[in-house]
């Protein structure tokens, strides 16, 4: 248990803990048959994550970082081919695309929600770019590369808006793959369809990560790509496993990017558990936006957009003065993060794509206030009320300073 007065930023010992014998009977069966890579645990996880997603496929991989390379490889991208995204994500994302061999472009955010705006992709497209109907190829004016895909990022466990991003998707013949990263079981209400869906269940494919302190978290490195289409699993299968669709037969150059059998078993255990996690999550939420609801002229809280289910991977809130913010929590023993401070088209290892300050003003605006809250299933409601007392008397004492 944790100490009421040492509120963790999230805390990973208690539900492994919980499920100790569970996790601990994984690896007596894989000592058992000293199965180790693929078999039958790799295939049970990759069923019931697809069903949990709501698709057909899922392909277990290393790390959410190599499920978007691979991704993006098995959709067809080709050296030098533009993927756009969003400034404000983890370098994960960008990351893929290079690794890919595809060169970056950046849209902004929206204001309120942080994932992609729909609207800043549509001027992107329409006004930098020009469309070959004949060919069905979208090339960017400025730089004459083809415009291939988009990923959008389902930030801090709520959905991109995806109803505008797909049909733009569909009007200049690009792909999409969804950065589902943090985004485990949430939700988005597509007015097209009439319907809820899954993250993961929206795009070409999508991406997950498991590293430990997602809300679906292996005890190491483990990620997977769920997709709906035969080609794009059996192509990212060949990818995983250096280029092989039966062994020591090579038809492409792969990847050692495959899930180790004991993370897959651990990862199936924790999925029966991830609905009520989640659930959890969301309570939280909804706990402290009543909290702070009293400083809300000094504090903006998460805006769950009327199309999204959000599954709070983290709470993330707008301040002034955030350092000084955390600095007071800091003393009060509460951990927090900043997720993120430096917008990606302004990160040292960009400065290639002569992106410059202003470029995506509401990332730099966001960027700069942003500080993340604890957020962890387990989280008492004595927690987070000392949490959101810390908070409140941080931005009264401030408030009181400015009059
Ligand atoms: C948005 C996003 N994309 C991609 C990744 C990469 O996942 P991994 O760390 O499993 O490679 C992460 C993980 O932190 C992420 O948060």
């Amino acid at each position: 248990m944790t100490n009421p007065t040492n509120i963790p930023f999230l805390d990973l010992v208690t539900p492994h803990q919980e499920l100790e014998a569970e996790l601990l009977a994984v690896v007596r069966k894989a000592f058992g048959n000293a199965g180790f890579i693929g078999g039958p645990m790799v295939e049970e996880f990759e069923r019931d994550f697809a069903a949990f997603c709501g698709v057909r496929y899922c392909v277990g991989v290393n790390s959410g970082t190599d499920a978007l390379r691979f991704a993006f490889m098995a959709a067809g991208v080709r050296p030098g081919d533009i993927i756009v995204t969003v400034p404000h994500t983890f370098i994960a994302t960008t990351e893929a695309i290079s690794q890919a061999g595809a060169q970056i472009a950046f849209v902004d955010i929206h204001e309120q929600t942080y994932t992609m705006d729909p609207e800043k992709l549509r001027e992107y497209l329409e006004r930098q770019c020009d469309f070959d109907s004949r060919s069905g190829k979208l090339v960017e004016r400025d730089s004459k590369r083809r415009v291939a895909g988009i990923v959008p990022v389902h930030l801090y466990g709520q959905t991109a808006d995806m109803d505008p991003i797909l049909e733009l998707a569909a009007t200049y013949n690009l792909f999409v793959i969804e950065d589902a990263c943090q985004a485990h079981g949430a939700e988005y209400f597509s007015k097209k369809d009439s319907t809820w869906k899954r993250a993961g269940s929206m795009g070409k494919a999508a991406a997950f990560s498991f590293y430990p302190g997602k809300n679906l978290g292996a005890c190491g490195e483990a990620g997977a790509v769920t997709t709906n289409d035969p080609a794009m699993s059996a192509r990212m299968k060949m990818i995983r496993d250096h280029g092989q669709a039966k062994k020591y037969y090579h038809d492409i150059e792969g990847y050692n990017g495959r899930l180790d059998s004991i993370q897959a078993g651990w990862l199936s255990v924790k999925l029966r558990h991830l609905a009520k996690w989640n659930e959890a999550r969301r309570s939280h939420a909804h706990y402290y936006h009543k909290l702070l609801a009293e400083a809300k002229d000094a504090i903006v809280v998460p805006m769950e957009a009327p199309w999204t289910k959000g599954v709070y991977h983290l709470y993330v809130v707008r301040v002034q003065e955030r350092e000084a913010l955390q600095a007071t929590l800091a003393e009060a023993r509460i951990g927090t993060g900043i997720h993120y401070p430096v917008p990606l088209h302004l990160q040292n290892a960009y400065q290639h794509l002569d992106y410059k300050e202003g470029d995506f003003p509401v990332t730099e605006r966001v960027a700069a206030e942003i500080v993340s809250l604890p957020m962890f299933p387990h989280m008492s409601n004595e927690q987070q009320a000392e949490v959101a007392s810390k908070v409140r008397e941080f931005v009264t004492a401030k408030l009181s300073t400015a009059l």
